[in-house]
C-alpha cells in the first residue's frame, strides 16, 4: 500500500505526537511503500519568525530520523521541496465549495483557540488534500483529529475527477487509516498539546523530562489511601508506555493503598528514558552531522517528485492548462 502522512514543523514533538503519530509511522515502513513529509507550509499558518521555522523544520526531520525512520524504506522530505503540491491545491480550490471548508472541525477549534483567521488557515484542508493526492496515497495514517480532513481529501478528489476525468478516476481517492484511538493526556489532564503548554517534550534533557513528569497533576489522596487508577493521569499515561502484567500490579497497588504518586511518577520516568534515551543520543549525533539530514531530505523529495510530477501533468491535461504541448521538464527547469 502508498502510505503517505505530514506532521507539522509548528512546534517541539511531544510524547502525544509519537504515540498518536509517528510510532505508526515509523511501524508502517516496513510493509508498505511510505511517504512521511513535514508539513513546513501548513506551519506557516502559525510560525511567523523564519529562523524559528528553519529550526522547527529540522528539529521534526531529526526527530523522524532518531526515532527509527529508516531512509532506504520510507522517503522523508520537506513540503516545501515538492512546489507541486501549491499547484494541485490551487487547482483543487478551483472545484471546492467554500460550504465544505467551513464545516472543518479543526478550523473552528483554532479560531477558538484565538488564532487568527488568515486564508491560510481556512484553506489549510486544501493544501492537505493535495499532499495526498500528489503522491496518490492509499492510506493516510492519522490521529481522530485528522479523520474529517481526510474525508475532505476524498471529497475533493470526487468533485476533480467528475469535473475534469471524463470518467477516468485520475485522482486516487484515499482512506484514513486510524492510529491507536486514544488521546494522551497531558501533565494538567487534558489532552497533550504543544499550545496548552502541558506537554512532555521527546527531546529535552533527562533533568528537564523527569521534572515535568514529577510535576503531573494529581489528586491529595493522603499516600496511605486506596487511589483510584481510573481517574489518575500518571496511571493513563503509564499505561500508554508499559506493559498489561506491569498495569496489573500498579493496579493492585493503587487499590491497596499505602503507595504514593511519586514512586508511579518515577517508574514513568524511568520508563520514558527506556524509550527515548537511546533515540536522544542518536539524536545528538545526527545533529553534528551537517549534510546527512539535508541528503535525507533531498533524496526523499526526489522519490516524491517522481510520482508528483507526472501525475501533475495529467491534472493540467486534464483541465486543459496544457495549451503547448511542451514537455514539463522543459518548463520547470
Ligand atoms: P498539537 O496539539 O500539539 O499542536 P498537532 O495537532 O500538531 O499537535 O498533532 C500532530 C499529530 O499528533 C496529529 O496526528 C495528532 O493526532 C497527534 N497528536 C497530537 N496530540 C496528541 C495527543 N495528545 N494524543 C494523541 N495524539 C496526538
Ligand atoms: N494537518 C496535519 C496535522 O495537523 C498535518 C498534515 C498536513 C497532514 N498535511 C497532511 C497529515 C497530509 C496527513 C496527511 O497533524
Amino acid at each position: 500500500m502508498r502510505v503517505l502522512s505530514g506532521i507539522q514543523s509548528s512546534g517541539k514533538l511531544h510524547l502525544g505526537n509519537y504515540l498518536g503519530a509517528l510510532k505508526q509511522h515509523i511501524e508502517l515502513q516496513n510493509d508498505n511503500d511510505c511517504f512521511f513529509f513535514i508539513a513546513n507550509y501548513h506551519a506557516l499558518t502559525t510560525v511567523h519568525d523564519p529562523d524559528l521555522a528553519r529550526q522547527l523544520t529540522r528539529d521534526v526531520a531529526l526527530d523522524y530520523l532518531a526515532l527509527g525512520l529508516d531512509p532506504k524504506k520510507a522517503a522523508l522530505y520537506r513540503q516545501t521541496d515538492l512546489p507541486q503540491v501549491c499547484e494541485l491545491q490551487w487547482i483543487l480550490s478551483c472545484v471546492t465549495g467554500k460550504g465544505l471548508l467551513e464545516r472543518a472541525v479543526s478550523y473552528k477549534d483554532k479560531l477558538e483557540k484565538g488564532l487568527q483567521a488568515s486564508m491560510g488557515l481556512f484553506c489549510y484542508p486544501i493544501l492537505q488534500a493535495a499532499d495526498i493526492l500528489i503522491v496518490e496515497a492509499d492510506w493516510v495514517p492519522v490521529g481522530k483529529d485528522q479523520v474529517q480532513h481526510i474525508e475532505m481529501t476524498a471529497d475533493m478528489a470526487g468533485y476533480f475527477n467528475n469535473t475534469f476525468g471524463g470518467g477516468e478516476e485520475i485522482l486516487k481517492i484515499p482512506k484514513a487509516r486510524l492510529n491507536q484511538a486514544f488521546t494522551v493526556p497531558g501533565i494538567d489532564g487534558q489532552k497533550m498539546s504543544k499550545s496548552y503548554g502541558n506537554a512532555i517534550d521527546l527531546f529535552d534533557t533527562p533533568k528537564r523530562t523527569k521534572k515535568r513528569i514529577m510535576g503531573i497533576v494529581t489528586d491529595s489522596t493522603p499516600v496511605e489511601d486506596p487511589k483510584d487508577p481510573t481517574t489518575c493521569n500518571v496511571f493513563a499515561m503509564l499505561s500508554l508506555m508499559a506493559d498489561e502484567d506491569e498495569m496489573t500490579e500498579w493496579r493492585e497497588r493503587y487499590r491497596a493503598g499505602g503507595m504514593g504518586y511519586g514512586d508511579v511518577k518515577k517508574r514513568l520516568a524511568e520508563r520514558f528514558e527506556e524509550m527515548f534515551g537511546s533515540a536522544r543520543e542518536r539524536r545528538a549525533e545526527l545533529e553534528q552531522d551537517e549534510t546527512f539530514v539535508e541528503d535525507v531530505l533531498v533524496d526523499g523529495a526526489k522519490r516524491a517528485k517522481a510520482i508528483a510530477e507526472p501525475l501533475m501533468e495529467k491534472v493540467r491535461n486534464a483541465c486543459g492548462l496544457r495549451t503547448a504541448a511542451l514537455p514539463s521538464d522543459k518548463l520547470l527547469s
